[in-house]
């Protein structure tokens, strides 16, 4: 059975390693789909953080990585996943998942694996992530190697 795990990913961090690792434990085959929040504003563009989730999952047996535009239905449609997976940290996190969950279920059935972040990375998320990054923090922690080399990179102008 397929999945899909979507996000913006701006960037990947080590929670969404996590659960991308955790869906792969469940389904046979995972794509990853890197889209945009309309309500949002992106520090990396859209080929750079669908890049950084190619480079932080190629060691991933059985996940591929794909851009989404449109909407997720259609996407997992195209796909022929029957799930998608999401990462939930805490209580407004899993309300707006729920929410998201039951509309994508009444438009076309699919339906949506919510995964408790594992208590080691329950409180790191892509916003204190960028945060961090723009105030000259140290975000390696939180994020795969390839990612925090990109943000050591861009520290001086953002
Ligand atoms: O990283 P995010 O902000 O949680 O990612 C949100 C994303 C891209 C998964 C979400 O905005 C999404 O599903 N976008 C696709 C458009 C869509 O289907 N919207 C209706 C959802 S009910």
């Amino acid at each position: 059975m397929r999945a899909v795990v979507p996000g913006s990913f701006d960037p990947i961090t080590n929670g969404h390693l996590d659960v991308i690792r955790r869906a792969r434990a469940i389904f046979d085959e995972v794509v990853v789909a890197v889209g945009a929040n309309s309500s949002k504003t992106y520090l990396f563009e859209p080929a750079e953080r669908l890049e950084l989730v190619r480079a932080a999952t190629a060691d991933i047996d059985g996940v591929s990585v794909e851009p989404l535009a449109g909407l997720l239905v259609e996407f997992c449609r195209s796909q022929g996943a029957e799930a998608i997976v999401k990462g939930g940290r805490a209580g407004p996190d899993f309300d707006f998942e729920v929410s998201m969950a039951r509309m994508n279920h009444s438009m076309t059935g699919v339906e949506t694996v919510i995964l408790p972040a594992s208590a080691q990375w329950c409180f790191v998320s892509s916003t204190l992530v960028r945060e961090i990054a723009r105030l000259g923090g140290n975000a390696a922690p939180y994020v795969p190697d390839v990612v925090a080399a990109r943000l050591a990179m861009r520290r001086p102008h953002d």
